[in-house]
């Protein structure tokens, strides 16, 4: 009895050892003070469980069939995403859905610990799924109000130099490319104009985040939308929409000349993923990276598994790691772990002018 007391209470602390070295507490030391979290579906850690009329949502099962205790999160993954990668790599914990916290002092450890403003949906646009999300605008409103809790809490001084040495990950705009890839050309503006008006809002709202506080960037950019198996299926052969991946790539560039720009006049650094480019590598050369279905969803019902998205009555398939893509527009967990990698510690031309790690002493 008693070794065998002894043997469980060494399993445990061996777990607890492993618990507190994988997910440090607000207090260990991680690379930076917090991690940030704007933008869409790619990186919302359950935001959305939060807004009662929204249809946007992924708290239910097959979602999260790969997370820990195969918990539907309300994350759009198999398991964990893009934002939870990054704070493993930052050795922060992952930033907490904001909606789950109140905007009031009794949150301030919270609010240093790191915070997702992210929403399922979320666009540049207000108006891009109105009244389902919180849009971009909001999420830096959200920002704000943090920020003066913050400010009545410790005084300007402290909470500027804890926003400055933290991380802010920006993931927007695949929301209105998507939409724009799926529309009617005759119908739409031209690309060029299309990508301009997107660029024109989002250096005001970046412009936003700065001026709150924020002094290191992360843009990871926008893939090959046209490639998404719910944007392909529509296509008759299957193929990836020209149009789709054509302002995916124009947006992309645009974003990074902006903040090269900006880095020149302000006092910011940041890191740019080129998203565009390193899925399309995975799609052309599966199996140097470990995938051999690029075109089809793994969750979903109808044509590439993308007519319908990944519900209860959803199929899914067998070998989550295999797939680029867990439904009809997000990525697997597979994915997301090697373009984190890739972010984190790769080099130009997919990470420019510096990866994450290096911008975490910069
Ligand atoms: C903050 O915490 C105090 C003490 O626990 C509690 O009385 C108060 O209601 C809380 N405020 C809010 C807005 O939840
Ligand atoms: C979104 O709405 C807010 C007001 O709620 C406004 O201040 C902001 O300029 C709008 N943003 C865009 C991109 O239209
Ligand atoms: C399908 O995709 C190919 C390649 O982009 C394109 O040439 C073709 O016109 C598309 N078909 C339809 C119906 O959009
Ligand atoms: C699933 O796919 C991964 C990546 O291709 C492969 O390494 C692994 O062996 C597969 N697992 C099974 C059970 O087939």
């Amino acid at each position: 009895m008693e070794s065998n007391e002894y043997y469980n209470s060494s399993i445990l602390s061996a777990i607890m050892f492993l618990v507190f070295t994988i997910h440090p507490g607000a207090n260990a030391q991680g690379l930076v003070p917090a991690l940030y979290v704007f933008g869409d579906s790619l990186v919302d850690v359950g935001n959305n469980n939060h807004l009662e009329l929204s249809l946007l949502k992924a708290d239910f099962p097959h979602n999260g069939i790969d997370y820990p205790g195969k918990k539907a999160t309300g994350r759009f993954s198999n398991g964990f995403n893009f934002a939870d990668f990054l704070a493993q790599n930052l050795g922060v914990p992952t930033a907490a859905r904001y909606l789950s916290l109140s905007p009031d002092s009794n949150n301030t450890d919270s609010y240093l610990a790191g915070v997702s403003f992210a929403s399922g949906g979320a666009g540049i646009f207000n108006t891009t799924n109105l009244g389902q999300c919180i849009s971009f605008d909001e999420q830096i409103d959200y920002f704000a109000t943090l920020y003066a809790v913050l400010v009545e809490q410790l005084g300007t001084e402290k909470t500027l130099d804890h926003l400055a040495r933290s991380i802010y990950a920006l993931v927007i705009g695949s929301n209105e490319l998507i939409n724009y890839a799926k529309s009617d050309p005759a119908d739409s503006a031209s690309p060029e104009d299309f990508v301009g008006s997107l660029l024109a809002t989002l250096q005001i709202q970046i412009k936003r985040i700065y001026n709150i506080g924020a002094r290191r960037f992360v843009f990871i950019g926008t893939g090959p939308v046209g490639c998404c198996p719910g944007v392909r299926e529509r296509n008759e052969t299957k193929e990836c929409n020209a149009v789709g991946n054509y302002v995916s790539n124009l947006y992309n560039t645009g974003v990074s000349s902006f903040l090269n720009m900006m880095q020149k006049s302000e006092d910011m650094s940041y890191s740019f993923f080129d998203t565009y480019n390193a899925v399309l590598q995975y799609i052309k050369q599966p199996s140097t990276y470990g995938f051999s279905e690029v075109a089809e969803a793994c969750c979903g019902l109808g044509d590439l598994n993308a007519k319908i998205g990944c519900l209860p009555v959803s199929t899914y398939c067998a070998n989550r790691s295999d797939h680029i893509f867990w439904d009809y527009y997000h990525p697997t967990e597979a994915t997301s772990r090697l373009v984190t990698t890739t972010a984190f510690d790769g080099s130009a031309p997919l990470v420019y002018p510096i990866n994450i790690n290096q911008l975490t002493t910069s």
